[in-house]
């Protein structure tokens, strides 16, 4: 039997990786730690909160004593860590969150792991969860491989890349068994409504304002979060140690051919004129510091693990456009309170 954390479950992509393990392994038992900051959320996790092989913890991974206390408790086997403040916006105004979660709070799981398995190395697991931003930004051509530069521009991205080289750093230095991956963005149903698609879902729908940065000419690789937790589930089980695998559907959309894509699934969905929702798109101030264009080459996972995405975009839209109007207690839950004062202060003067 394999005792397996699993940090930051109750966020977007946690939430899908423990239901994942949680369903797919009874064999496992699954702690899902999480500090349930604004993006953390139980109510992701209700189809599973009940199972025998499941069990949440409410700790803040900059506290070290809670992480050791809990290492001496639970006998892991092994880690995989999505827990972060994981939003760029965010990241602009409050740095230091940013470090704090994701590099100490990173450093602070690897210590632990490495005081309770030194005996042990072989046998445990550290996967880390990273992100596509530490390599940059790129110009109208190229993809980010496994072996181009880290060049992080944003708080969020620059924390990112501190901790990857931290777990890199525990697996050269002490032996530990480490994997990391670097991920495209998400979209798929629970994702907090502070990033692009689920905000643009949001207003739409409330016939508010969709705020695209710039001229909207940004781009983004996007792939379906249940993609991703699948291509965990792979790496976890069969990467060797030390390797990096990055994850992407080879999928780029400039930021305003997305959102008119989605105007018009939003239009079929909701009875609205053809061309009705797209009144709302509104240029805005753009964010500082905006990488141009993320891609991810993501051969090597699909030539060494056999992994290949599942789901077209425009699919995938569409399931994530029908959760969001299904689940509309989950999306008004989320977006009262704090949420309104974050999106007033965000986007007041822009
Ligand atoms: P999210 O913001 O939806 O969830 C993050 C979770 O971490 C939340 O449940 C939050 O409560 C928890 N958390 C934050 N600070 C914590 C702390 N100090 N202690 C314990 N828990 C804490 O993020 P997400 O989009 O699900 O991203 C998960 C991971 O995947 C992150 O590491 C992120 O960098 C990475 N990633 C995200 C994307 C994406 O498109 N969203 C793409 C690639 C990689
Ligand atoms: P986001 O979902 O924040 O993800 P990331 O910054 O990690 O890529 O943003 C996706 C793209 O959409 C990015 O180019 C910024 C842009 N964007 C907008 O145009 N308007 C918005 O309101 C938000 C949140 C993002």
């Amino acid at each position: 039997m394999k005792k397996i954390l699993i940090t930051g479950g109750a966020g977007f992509i946690g939430s899908h990786v423990v239901r994942r393990f949680v369903n797919n392994y009874p064999d496992y038992q699954i702690v899902n730690l999480d500090k349930l900051t604004y993006a953390g959320n139980l109510a992701n996790l209700t189809d599973v909160e009940n199972r025998p092989n499941y069990r949440f913890v409410k700790i803040d991974i900059t506290d070290a004593q809670a992480i050791n206390e809990l290492f001496a408790e639970e006998n892991f086997d092994a880690v995989v860590h999505l827990a972060a403040e994981s939003h760029v916006d965010r990241s602009i105004v409050d740095p230091t969150a940013f470090v704090m979660t994701n590099v100490i709070g990173t450093v602070n799981l690897l210590n632990a792991a490495r005081e309770y398995w030194k005996n042990d190395y072989k046998q445990k697991r550290f996967y880390h969860i990273s992100t596509d931003e530490v390599y940059g930004a790129l110009g109208e051509t190229g993809m980010f491989t496994e072996t181009t530069a880290y060049d992080p521009h944003s708080p969020y991205s620059a924390s990112k890349a501190s901790s990857d080289h931290f777990v890199r750093a525990y697996h050269d230095t002490y032996g530990m068994d480490c994997v990391i991956s670097n991920c495209s963005n998400n979209y798929g149903s629970h994702h907090f409504p502070e990033k692009l698609i689920p905000l643009a879902i949001n207003n739409i729908k409330n016939n508010k304002p969709v705020p695209v940065y710039g001229k909207g000419e940004n781009v983004r690789d996007w792939l379906w979060v249940e993609d991703h937790a699948r291509a965990i589930d792979v790496i976890f089980h069969q990467a060797k140690t030390g390797q990096t695998y990055n994850i992407g559907g080879h999928n780029e959309w400039k930021n305003i051919d997305l959102i008119h894509l989605l105007c018009k699934i939003m239009d079929k969905k909701l009875g609205r004129k053809d061309g009705e929702s797209a009144q709302l798109i509104t240029f805005v101030t753009d964010r500082a510091g905006h990488d141009l264009r993320y891609a991810i080459d993501s051969t090597k996972l699909q030539k060494e693990l056999n992994w290949v995405p599942s789901l077209q975009f425009e699919e995938g839209l569409e399931k994530t456009v029908d959760w969001y109007l299904a689940n509309e207690e989950w999306l008004n839950n989320v977006t009262s309170g704090n949420y309104q004062s974050y999106y007033e202060k965000q986007y007041k003067n822009r």
